[in-house]
C-alpha cells in the first residue's frame, strides 16, 4: 500500500519498456515489507530539470541507463571512487546531495566470483568498449587481473578506454580491433573471455563475436548479454567444453549493490535471481 512515507525510487533512461529493474527491485520491496516503490521514468531528454526535479520531489535515488550514464555526471554534486574513474554512473542516491555511483563493474566481477571465476591474476580478453565494457575493465583492474585486452569494433574506441585505464589506474592495458584474425592470435594466451558487445543480442541470436573454431576449454567464457540467456556464443562455448556464465547474475549482483547504497539491506540474491528469470526467456 502507498502511503504518505512510502520511499520512492526508479530509472530514468530510454527506451525502458524491455527494463527488468522494476520488476526486480519491486519484488524486493514486498518481499522485503519495505515502504518503497520503484518506478520507470521516461526521459528523452531534459534530463538536468529531470535530476533536478526528482531531489526537489524527494525520490530517495534512481538507476540511470541508456542514453543518460555518462551526460548525468554534470547535473550530480558529487561521485564515489568507482564511478569518477570510469566515467559513467548507473547509480544515484538523493540525500541533502545528489551523489553518483556505478555497480556494472561490481555486478560483473561478483557473477564471476559466485561462479568460481576469480579475476586475481588471469588474463582477460575484453570484447566491446561501450558503458558496460568500460565498467567491467575499471573493475577488472581494481580486483587485480594480469592483463587486459580490449577487441572493439571501432578501435579509436578501444583505444580512448585504454588511454582513460592508463591515465587514471597506471594499469597498460591494450586495445585491439576485433576480428577474427585477431582473436585466434590472442585467445589461446587468456583465461577469462568476457563479451561486452551487444552482438547475439536478441533479435540478433544467430551472431557471435567469436567463431567456435577459436574456443577451447581452458576458457572462462562470460557473455553479458541476458537476452537470450543462452546467447550464441555461450552455447557454443559450452560446447567445446568451455566454463560458461551468463549475464543474469551482473543483473542481479549491479542491483543488489544498488539497494546497499540505497537502503543499506543485505538484499535477497536468490529472490532476485529468481525474478529475473521468471522474466527472461533462455
Ligand atoms: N548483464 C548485465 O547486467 C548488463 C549490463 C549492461 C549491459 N548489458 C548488455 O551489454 C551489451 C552492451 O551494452 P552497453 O551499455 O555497453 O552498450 P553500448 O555502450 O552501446 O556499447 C555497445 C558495444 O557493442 C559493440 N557492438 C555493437 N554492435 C556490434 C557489431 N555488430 N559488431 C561488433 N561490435 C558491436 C560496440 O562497438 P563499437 O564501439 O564499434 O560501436 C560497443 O563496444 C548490451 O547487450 C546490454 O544489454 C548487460
Amino acid at each position: 500500500m502507498i502511503d504518505g512515507s512510502t520511499e520512492v525510487f526508479g530509472i530514468i533512461g530510454f527506451p525502458l519498456e524491455h527494463s527488468l529493474s522494476p520488476v526486480m527491485h519491486n519484488s524486493v520491496f514486498k518481499a522485503m515489507k519495505l515502504n518503497c516503490i520503484y518506478i520507470p521514468f521516461l526521459v528523452r531528454k531534459e534530463l538536468r530539470q529531470t535530476i533536478l526535479g526528482l531531489h526537489a520531489v524527494n525520490v530517495k535515488g534512481v538507476n540511470v541507463t541508456i542514453p543518460h550514464k555518462e551526460e548525468v555526471i554534470k547535473y550530480l554534486d558529487e561521485l564515489d571512487e568507482t564511478s569518477a574513474m570510469i566515467g559513467s554512473v548507473n547509480t544515484i542516491k538523493f540525500n541533502d546531495k545528489k551523489v553518483g555511483y556505478n555497480t556494472d563493474g561490481i555486478g560483473a566481477v561478483q557473477a564471476l566470483k559466485e561462479k568460481n571465476a576469480e579475476i586475481k591474476g588471469k588474463k582477460i580478453m575484453l570484447l566491446g568498449a561501450g558503458g558496460a565494457a568500460r565498467s567491467i575493465a575499471f573493475q577488472s583492474i581494481l580486483e587485480g587481473c594480469s592483463e587486459l585486452l580490449i577487441l572493439n569494433r571501432t578501435k579509436k574506441r578501444g583505444d580512448k578506454l585504454a588511454l582513460d585505464i592508463f591515465e587514471r589506474t597506471n594499469f597498460l592495458g591494450k586495445s585491439l580491433k576485433l576480428n577474427d584474425e585477431v582473436l585466434s592470435r590472442h585467445i589461446k594466451e587468456v583465461d577469462i573471455l568476457i563479451n561486452s558487445t551487444s552482438l547475439g543480442m536478441y533479435p540478433n541470436i544467430n551472431e557471435t563475436p567469436v567463431p567456435k573454431e577459436i574456443l577451447h576449454e581452458e576458457l572462462v567464457v562470460f557473455d553479458i548479454v541476458y537476452n537470450p540467456l543462452k546467447t550464441k556464443l555461450l552455447r557454443e562455448a559450452e560446447e567445446v567444453g568451455a566454463k560458461t556464465i551468463d549475464g543474469v547474475g551482473m543483473l542481479v549482483h549491479q542491483g543488489a549493490e544498488t539497494l546497499r547504497i540505497w537502503l543499506d539491506i543485505d538484499p535477497p540474491i536468490d529472490l532476485m535471481r529468481e525474478t529475473l528469470l521468471s522474466h527472461l526467456k533462455s
